[in-house]
């Protein structure tokens, strides 16, 4: 049988942005777009961004999940140029978003997200009232599994938070599909450990607590911007946390330039298989595969 492939990209920072009204532009929005319009403009481009999503759909994924940040200062003005973005990638049932930071920047619109693209996210089962998380959704052998770690956060912070009603219904849920063998993915925006305590997952402690009992597959978040992989304990084995570059950056700094993972999956006797491939935007502004890894 053929591997079932699951494409995952984050960090759109979709661009151009949005003339901000005055009235937006108080407290965290203003040192936000300062730096906006200083430097992070230079680097989130729209072009890189429709370059790499060309080449994900000429690979055609059953699946594609986009962990977060796709707008930057969550203004009103930005959620309908997200929607009509996030369309251009894929339907509903076949794209699945959650938010990041910066999809939930400050307090007045921290909502919008979730009222946006509950299409998105919102897991199979019905439910009464809006979506929330965490959410199941079920797709082939797959469990994608979506977490919210998108909270305001003071001026210069990034920290993320997933509390303990969610991360209980987490858990409930796990144990609710223990018993069938899915794959098992799950999407939070926030990576699990971080060095920079003004951008970490502040009760990362817990949800790696609870994925040593519980266990899952695959982990994809994104947030830092870089490719990367670690490795955290799970039941019985280890469990690859994976990290991708934003989808619309070049490269700068320490950060690499936009990219996407390919993930291959399928049965193999009595575990599972997976198989990473990593295409990257080169200099020559084309997107080519530079990375294969065997990860289960
Ligand atoms: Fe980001
Ligand atoms: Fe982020």
């Amino acid at each position: 049988m053929a591997a079932f492939t699951l494409a995952h990209l984050s960090d759109p920072h979709l661009a151009p942005l949005p003339r901000p009204r005055l009235a937006e532009l108080a407290g965290k929005r203003a040192l936000g777009y300062l730096n906006w319009t200083r430097n992070r403009y230079k680097y989130h481009r729209r072009d890189i961004l429709d370059l790499l999503v060309s080449d994900l759909h000429t690979q055609m994924p059953d699946q594609i999940a986009v962990t977060g940040d796709l707008v930057n200062f969550a203004l009103e003005s930005e959620f309908p140029l997200a929607q009509a973005w996030l369309k251009t990638v894929g339907p509903p049932d076949k794209v699945t978003a959650i938010p990041g930071n910066h999809d939930a920047y400050v307090r007045s619109t921290r909502l919008r997200f979730a009222e946006s693209f509950a299409a998105y996210f919102g897991g199979d089962a019905p439910q009464e009232g809006p979506a929330t998380f965490p959410s199941l959704r079920r797709r082939g052998p797959l469990a994608l599994i979506s977490l919210s770690s998108a909270v305001p956060s003071g001026p210069f912070m990034a920290t993320g938070r997933l509390g303990s009603a969610q991360l209980a219904a987490l858990e409930q849920l796990l144990q609710s599909i223990a018993h069938e063998q899915l794959f098992r993915v799950l999407l939070v925006h926030h990576p699990l450990r971080s060095a920079n305590r003004m951008k970490r997952l502040t009760d990362a402690k817990d949800l790696i607590a609870l994925l040593a009992r519980h266990g899952v597959e695959l982990i994809l978040h994104g947030h830092d911007h870089v490719h990367s992989t670690i490795w955290i304990d799970g039941p019985e084995r280890k469990i690859p946390t994976v990290g991708v570059p934003s989808a619309s950056s070049i490269a700068h700094g320490h950060y690499p330039a936009a990219a996407y993972n390919i993930f291959a999956i399928s049965r193999a006797g009595n575990h599972w298989r997976c198989d990473m491939t990593v295409r990257s935007v080169n200099d020559a502004l084309r997107v080519r595969e530079i990375r294969q890894v065997r990860l289960l």
